[in-house]
């Protein structure tokens, strides 16, 4: 009986060995193969996982939160990289990452959202970011399927979107075209040897070893065994559940014609209409570990606001529901490049931020696998600044 055919590069030791095969491992695995590295990604479903499930805002303006000031720099670092970075993946692969540069409208419905986003606004504005306050009426007479008692909201026309899916789709494609190696199994365990990460253990029983590691596992990179204590990172799943709706053919742009974002009664809200006529709807944010499950009482409380936003909602075809794990860390900012562990690098904790994120990371750990060092916009963000506060503390095991 013939065997299945094992690439040459999986019988040697790469260069870099990526677990984890999702946009955060995808890109900085293109962008090490770019470099000359020779790199494997290890992933039971390449390019899955919160990929499939993300609404794909690009909103580090109309999410930027008090104290996230030192991220909202790598934030818009990493936006103001995307054109380029779409273009040259669209170039490399021949397709479309719906990237979509239509703005974003956040909207408030009562007298406190409307202070709330009030407050929003003044951040972005001392932070000198591009936003303008609307009233309701001028809010309507952008989007007009908006709710007559929209109270005001701010314009900001420089928060686009990319169709996370197609997004994953497109580095797959990439990363085969760069010489990547997919190895279709679960990493199991770190290898060390001489107190240095040496490779992975895999669920299919191979052992796989490189110069350097990266743990790029999302939600679960802190559940690798293996991992000294002081190396896990501290992430944990926070767990958003996710709509996707159709919106009538002939009208995509008549229905909505960027993102809405909206505060409904205190609650956060987005609306995220695509070119092809899909409407991503989210999200809740639960802390409830592993679950994924999706919910009567996620979906109703989405839909409920939805409508209250935008009352024509009821109308269009509910095509999915879904639920995915934002790998969440205790400063919501990411985690990159080495850590306290000799030939492991990082590249997770990106929580809300992981498709927005995308670009800057394959950039950033790309430096850092080829000299070693981090590139000095992502110094605030080395998973050195965790070193005190080991992982295990803060969650437990998955089922
Ligand atoms: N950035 C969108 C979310 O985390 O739901």
């Amino acid at each position: 009986m013939r065997g299945t055919a094992i690439p040459a590069a999986t019988l040697t030791s790469p260069d870099v060995l990526v677990l984890g095969g999702g946009l955060i491992g995808l890109v900085t695995a293109w962008r090490a193969a770019g470099r000359g590295l020779t790199v494997t990604v290890v992933d039971p479903e390449p390019g899955g996982g919160a990929a499939q499930v993300a609404a794909g805002m690009l909103a580090a303006v109309t999410e930027l939160h008090y104290g996230e000031e030192t991220l909202l720099e790598l934030n818009l670092a990493s936006a103001a990289r995307y054109p380029d970075f779409v273009a040259e993946l669209e170039d490399a692969t021949g397709l479309d990452t719906g990237y979509r540069a239509c703005g974003t409208l956040t909207v408030a419905l009562d007298a406190d959202d409307r202070a709330q986003l009030r407050e929003l606004h003044a951040l972005q504005q001392r932070c000198g970011l591009e936003t303008q306050w609307l009233t309701g009426r001028e809010c309507r007479r952008l989007e007009p399927m908006l709710a007559p008692s929209v109270r005001g909201g701010a314009r900001v026309d420089g928060d686009h979107q990319i169709d996370p899916r197609r997004l994953a789709t497109a580095l797959l494609r990439a990363c085969e075209r760069a010489g990547v190696v997919f190895r279709r199994s679960r990493a199991l365990r770190l290898l060390v040897s001489r107190d240095r990460a040496a490779g992975a253990a895999l669920e299919d029983g191979a052992q796989l070893h490189a110069g350097q590691t990266v743990l790029a596992l999302g939600s679960r990179s802190s559940t690798l065994e293996g991992l000294p204590p002081d190396a896990a990172p501290p992430v944990r799943p926070v767990k958003g559940q996710v709509l996707r709706l159709r919106m009538p053919h002939a009208r995509h742009g008549a229905f909505l014609s960027r993102t809405v974002r909206a505060v409904v009664r205190g609650c956060p809200l987005y609306l995220v209409p695509r070119e092809d006529g899909e409407l991503v709807l989210g999200a809740t944010s639960e802390e409830l570990g592993w679950d994924t499950t999706v919910t009567a009482g996620g979906v109703y409380e989405l839909l409920r606001d939805a409508h209250e936003l935008v009352p024509g909602i009821t109308e269009l075809p509910l095509a999915e529901t879904r639920a995915g794990l934002r790998p969440g860390s205790p400063d919501n900012a990411p985690l990159l490049g080495p850590g306290t562990l000799p030939g492991l690098h990082l590249a997770t904790g990106h929580y809300r931020h992981g498709v927005l994120l995308t670009p800057v990371t394959g950039e950033v750990l790309a430096e850092a696998l080829t000299s070693g060092e981090l590139p000095g916009l992502a110094e605030p963000f080395t998973p050195r600044r965790f070193a005190a506060s080991p992982a295990q503390e803060l969650q437990e095991q998955p089922a």
